[in-house]
């Protein structure tokens, strides 16, 4: 069955028409010409995959890695970075606009690297084979490189087959310095240890929770900034783009006195934050990133900020009048109701909303603009050759 390519969904797949009705088609780009297989057929849209490029779009470029076609991991490999900015330019904008947000984001910053640049990569171990997963089926692909990973993460690929896991997950960080970390859950014993750290920059393994050897952390470095991420903690994912978030972040509390972080994870945007700021208080629910935030602020000489644990709809009474600015920089489901209430409610001048889910902000703007207007609006490509993009917004009280 052959379909003709005509735009793109905000999930990074072609859209077009068969038998009057709307299919996506991953992989695909507006000019393509495929042949498809269905493999989801519902009452209002059918679910394709490629079978053939009958007459590729003029824009297709050759995929460097030989598993996109089957991997899900990425899903603009097959376009020019070029066109991979404009379409997430296009595809935030469409997303405003649905949310009835009249406001046009017309700038997006490159990351320095487009591949390799992933400091963390969690991968499925099945059958003692290193696994993603293929799109749509969730069928197992095993692979033994990812372009999108940073290189000591994939020169270890070839070799965890040695903790003879059979089945479970690994995740492997990594640092500025290349040591890694491994993370590991699974219920046999993890063989070879030794062999792995004596051949590999391991400085830390950590199984089930428990740390085995060396360390259960990574310290990173991005700008001048030193940071302690324990294993279980959340960092950004990209160094290449994060010191130019961390920018943003300075020169637009220059005039923040307090300072509110919510989801502050290893405190690195309130430790980011302008030297003029009086005081921060970050918020975060997971206690060893709270721990690690605690100990960041001390290594990186800012006594005037405090973190605590807690879930951000628990402590929305923290958000007063008294703080000018408040950070958010929530996971992909946005922020809860509540907490975007009670900001409205204290009348804070300043949100600096940061979202890894342009979906979710979309919604939470929605119900800010009655009180707010966008004042910056940036995206960064922090995740290059996928769909995901990373949005900086700043709105101040009208
Ligand atoms: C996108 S990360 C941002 C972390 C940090 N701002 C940074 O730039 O590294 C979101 C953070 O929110 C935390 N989180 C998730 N749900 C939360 C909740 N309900 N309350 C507080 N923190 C939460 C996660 O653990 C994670 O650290």
């Amino acid at each position: 069955m052959e379909v003709e390519i005509i735009k793109m969904d905000n999930l990074g797949r072609g859209i077009g028409y068969l038998n009057n009705k709307i299919i996506f088609v991953p992989k695909t780009f507006p000019g393509d010409i495929v042949e498809v297989e269905i493999t989801l057929e519902k009452k209002n849209y059918l679910e394709g995959k490629i079978k053939k490029i009958i007459t590729p779009s003029k824009k297709r470029i050759k995929p460097l890695c030989p598993y996109f076609f089957k991997c899900g991991g990425c899903d603009l490999m097959h376009i020019s970075l070029s066109e991979a900015l404009s379409y997430k330019l296009d595809k935030v904008n469409a997303i405003l606009k649905k949310n009835k947000i009249s406001y046009e984001v017309k700038k997006i910053i490159k990351s320095k690297e487009q591949y390799n640049y992933r400091n963390k990569l969690t991968l499925k171990i099945i059958n003692n084979e290193v696994c993603f997963y293929e799109p749509e089926t969730h069928l197992p692909l095993k692979i033994d490189y990812c372009y999108l990973a940073n290189e000591k993460i994939n020169n270890l690929l070839k070799d965890l087959n040695k903790l003879n896991i059979q089945n479970g997950n690994v995740t492997i960080r990594t640092n500025y310095k290349g040591e890694i970390l491994l993370i590991c859950e699974s219920k046999q014993e993890l063989a070879n240890k030794e062999w792995l750290i004596h051949n590999y920059p391991i400085v830390g393994i950590v199984h089930n929770g428990k740390c085995l050897y060396g360390e259960d952390y990574l310290m990173d470095q991005i700008n001048d900034y030193l940071f302690k991420i324990s294993y279980d903690s959340f960092f950004q994912v990209n160094p290449y783009i994060c010191s130019e978030l961390f920018n943003l972040i300075s020169s637009n509390t220059e005039d923040s006195l307090k300072v509110l972080d919510f989801y502050s994870g290893v405190g690195t945007l309130s430790i980011a934050t302008n030297k003029n700021v009086q005081k921060t208080l970050g918020v975060e629910i997971v206690s060893n990133a709270v721990r690690d935030a605690n100990l960041n602020k001390v290594i990186n000489k800012r006594d005037s900020l405090e973190f605590i644990e807690s879930d951000a709809k628990k402590v929305k009474d923290k958000i007063t009048s008294y703080f000018d600015t408040i950070i958010l920089d929530p996971p992909r489901s946005g922020v809860s109701k509540d907490v975007i209430q009670k900001i409205k409610e204290e009348n804070i001048a300043k949100i600096i909303y940061i979202s890894c889910n342009p979906q979710t902000l979309g919604r939470d703007l929605n119900l800010l603009l009655d009180k707010y207007a966008i004042k910056e609006f940036i995206l960064l490509d922090m995740f290059p050759n996928t769909e995901h993009v990373e949005s900086f917004c700043v709105l101040k009280h009208m």
